[in-house]
């Protein structure tokens, strides 16, 4: 069942989730070791075996939960108002006592924040009732992504214990952040220019048994660290900036048209391909790369 991210995540692979999953070889067992919003995992079939991970705990957290008590979730969040002072009281006063109660707070904070950076000194108020999910659909969303997650394992693990743990033939998406990116400023966990090196290292090393589709900025210095892998292709997507929020002065004109360019490396080719679409798909990005 193909749905839409719970959350809302700086860096989500929502609008390039179609070329990505045009890419992927038959698996069937699907690992992302960056998990964030989930936007391709939440997009693509589910198959035998799937592990989100995510060093954030309390994203991981927040899922778990749902996967485990979505009601009891929708009941904590039962009347709740997007305003921003209860952005202000969940930010700076709530104490979560226990995991439902962090799930609460990580699930409110999300959906009410300026494009769903939860990195507490830059997490601010971001709902608008036009562009944004409303409270009352919450449930919804909370049920169906509870369906969704249902005997999925899910870890808050560094990325190397994931890749070491894989399982011989596992499909691996990977979702790192930006190399060059104020990706500091998003996430709880970012990324120091070592675990660039160490991520690259990894994966090298486990070449031979783990298939995988890693997405990252398209600079010279990433394309020098994976210049061991066997297919990197530049892709281009468009985005519509459809949510406002109250720094104005920092993001675009809502519903203005942006482009997202990323490299993607993979290391398998064609002639690992088992999914339908693959063979013309990569045709057609080295077609236009
Ligand atoms: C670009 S985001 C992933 C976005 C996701 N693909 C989506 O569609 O929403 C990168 C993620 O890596 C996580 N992360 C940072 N360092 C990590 C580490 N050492 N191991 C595992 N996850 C890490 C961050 O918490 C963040 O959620």
């Amino acid at each position: 069942m193909e749905i839409n991210s719970p959350f809302r995540y700086p860096g989500g692979k929502f609008y390039a989730r179609k070329l990505i999953m045009e890419l992927l070889p038959i698996h069937d067992f699907y690992i992302e070791p960056f998990a964030g919003g989930g936007s391709v995992f939440f997009a693509k079939e589910k198959v035998k075996e799937n592990w989100l991970n995510d060093m954030d705990t309390e994203l991981i957290n927040c899922l778990s939960v749902i996967q485990k008590r979505p009601q009891d979730l929708i009941a904590a969040l039962e009347g709740e108002a997007a305003t921003k002072e209860r952005h202000k009281y969940f930010k700076n006063e709530y104490q979560p006592r226990n995991q439902l109660e962090r799930a609460k707070r990580w699930f409110y904070l999300n959906r009410t924040s300026y494009s769903g950076i939860m990195m507490m000194q830059n997490c601010f108020w971001g709902y608008g009732d036009k562009y944004s999910m409303r409270p009352e659909n919450w449930p919804r969303n909370i049920l169906r992504t509870s369906e969704k997650l249902k005997g999925v394992k899910l870890t808050s693990l560094d990325f190397e214990d994931v890749i070491d743990q894989a399982p011989d033939g596992a499909f691996l998406f990977l979702d790192p952040p930006y190399f060059n990116a104020d990706q500091d400023k998003f996430y709880t966990h970012s990324f120091a220019k070592d675990d660039h090196f160490r991520l690259s290292d990894v994966l090298r090393r486990h070449a031979d048994r783990l298939t995988y589709l890693i997405t990252y900025d398209n600079s010279p210095e990433v394309r020098e660290i994976y210049s061991w892998a066997n297919h990197i292709l530049e892709k281009e997507w468009n985005y519509t900036i459809s949510r406002t929020d109250d720094q104005k002065t920092k993001i675009k004109r809502k519903g203005s048209r942006s482009k997202g360019r990323e490299i993607f490396i993979l290391n398998y080719g064609p002639s690992y391909q088992q999914a339908p679409l693959f063979d013309e798909a990569i045709q057609y990005a080295y077609s236009i790369a």
